[in-house]
């Protein structure tokens, strides 16, 4: 009753007489002229079933309209209307866009195409540009190469490096081979062995045109002792016989990791460490070997004006094992890479910004309790001092004294463990104020006494009373001087 109520409206809404009949487009009445006549409405379907459009055109009786099932869409797949005018079923269908709709719209379809063709655009594009850049680094790194081999031209075949090292000490230019010459050495360098590994990375011996160099190789995460030690290098006038000759730096990347080079001469014997481990000596080489260091000590130290000048340097990490004996058994002082500079004349002083500082063995009791007065140079050269003594001690045990010498120990063997702390150390050399042992036999030889004197000497706990470095070459030299007038009178 309620349906016919609604149609009744419907029909009253849409200007339809009772009881006269809608005519309706009817696809299957083909007898009917593809007419029909309804009390009800005319309708109008497309669907989409297996991929087949189906269309419908037909009346529906009134009473087949309650309920308007016939007149629903399902907005999946059926676009389906109900009108109530002569005809109007006659109207162009769409089908629904609905989500599970057979088939897809052309939205759909232009998404499901494009989609997948704009993810491989993309995958091609990043593989295309990894492939280039790839390409791009390694000629990169080739042209590195290349370039070094270019800058072959610049050194003349027939030069070895002694030849370089004399060209450039005539030259009078001051401070090292040019920069693209240090390149080309160290990328034309052929490494043999390694010969040694330190806190800062490794040591190796390396071939140049026919000649022995050492490479040290720093681990990337020491790139400031590297920095550091290339910048005094190449920025003061170092060529003295008993500092260690450099020779080239390079930084290179390779294989992805940054390769940090500094080249020097290369010196068979090793450090003085090494070469007291199965060596002894007489008591006049050890006063060679002291003197000798002390030379080059004393160069580091002094601060040189003029043209040809220098500026004065600290060590900070004096030891055997950072002093190298020559063919001639003469020392060379190596690794400056914590060093501090100071120039007088123009009132600078260079801490550097390395944080790390010597060795703990070595230090000075002023650096062990912190009391070191840090924007003062002086006390810089006077921790080298202390850690000269030490080097002096180590050596003195190895000498032959009335036919006795003593194995290696290094200094403070008997009171600290092998790798000291901090604590250690400072307990022994600060609050026990303990020195190293001097046995009485060092006493009976007149060198020997000597050498025990300036270690003494050097060994102040007070800084400013230990003895400067030009003070023990004195020393040294002149007893060099009196055993020479000795032997002459003999
Ligand atoms: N120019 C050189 N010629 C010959 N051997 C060398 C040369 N430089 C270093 N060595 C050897 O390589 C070793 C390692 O040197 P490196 O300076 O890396 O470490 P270290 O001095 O032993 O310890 P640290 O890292 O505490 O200074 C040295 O002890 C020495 O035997
Ligand atoms: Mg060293």
């Amino acid at each position: 009753m309620a349906g016919n109520y609604r149609l009744y409206t419907v029909l009253l809404l849409l200007h339809i007489p009772l009881g006269a009949a809608l005519k309706c487009f009817c696809k299957d009445c083909v007898k009917f002229n593809q007419t029909c006549e309804t009390d009800g409405a005319c309708l109008a379907s497309l669907s989409r079933i297996n991929g087949v459009q189906h269309e419908i055109r037909l009346c529906v009786s009134a009473e087949k309209l309650v309920p308007p099932i016939y007149c629903q869409s399902n907005e999946d797949y059926v676009t389906t209307i109900c009108c109530y005018q002569d005809f109007c079923n006659k109207l162009e269908l769409s089908l629904p866009r609905g989500r599970k709709v057979e088939g897809w719209g052309p939205v759909e379809l232009a998404a499901v195409i494009a989609g997948p063709v704009f993810l491989v655009c993309l995958l091609l594009m990043v593989t295309v540009f990894l492939c280039h850049y790839q390409r791009a680094y390694h000629h990169r790194n080739q042209l590195d190469i290349e370039e070094a081999s270019c800058d072959h031209m610049f050194i003349s075949e027939g030069k070895t490096l002694k030849d370089l090292m004399f060209d450039m000490t005539t030259s009078g230019s001051g401070s090292g081979l040019p920069l693209f010459v240090q390149r080309t050495i160290a990328r034309t360098i052929v490494l043999q062995e390694i010969i040694g590994k330190g806190r800062f990375g490794e040591v190796w011996r390396g071939k140049w045109r026919g000649g022995d160099v050492a490479v040290k190789i720093f681990s990337s995460r020491e790139e400031r002792s590297w920095f550091r030690e290339a910048e005094i290098y190449q920025t003061i006038m170092l060529r003295h016989e008993n500092i260690l000759s450099f020779i080239a730096s390079d930084m290179t990347s390779r294989n992805s990791s940054t390769q940090l080079w500094l080249i020097t001469h290369y010196h068979e014997n090793g450090s003085l460490y090494d070469y007291l481990q199965c060596n002894a000596v007489e008591p006049e080489m050890c006063l060679q070997l002291a003197l000798s260091i002390i030379r080059g000590l004393v160069h580091l130290h002094v601060e040189i004006v003029g043209t040809q000048g220098k500026a004065a340097i600290a060590h900070r990490d004096l030891k055997s094992r950072n002093i190298l004996i020559k063919r001639n058994k003469q020392c060379c002082i190596a690794d400056l890479g914590l060093a501090v500079i100071h120039s007088q004349s123009n009132d600078y002083l260079d801490i550097g910004n390395n944080p790390k500082v010597g060795t703990k063995r070595y230090m000075a009791p002023e650096v062990l309790d912190d009391t070191i007065r840090t924007n003062f140079f002086d006390s810089y050269k006077q921790t080298d001092i202390w850690a000269f003594g030490l080097v002096l001690w180590e050596i003195a045990r190895r000498t032959v004294i009335n036919g006795i010498t003593q194995d290696y120990k290094p200094p403070f063997y008997d009171v600290v463990p092998t790798d000291p702390s901090f604590e250690d150390m400072k307990k022994v050399v600060c609050v026990d104020q303990q020195r190293p042992g001097i046995p009485n036999r060092w006493l009976s030889d007149p060198i020997m006494s000597a050498l025990t004197k300036l270690m003494k000497e050097s060994w102040f706990q007070m800084p400013a009373a230990r003895l400067t470095a030009l003070r023990i070459k004195k020393n040294l030299a002149q007893l060099d001087n009196s055993l020479h007038k000795l032997k002459l009178d003999c």
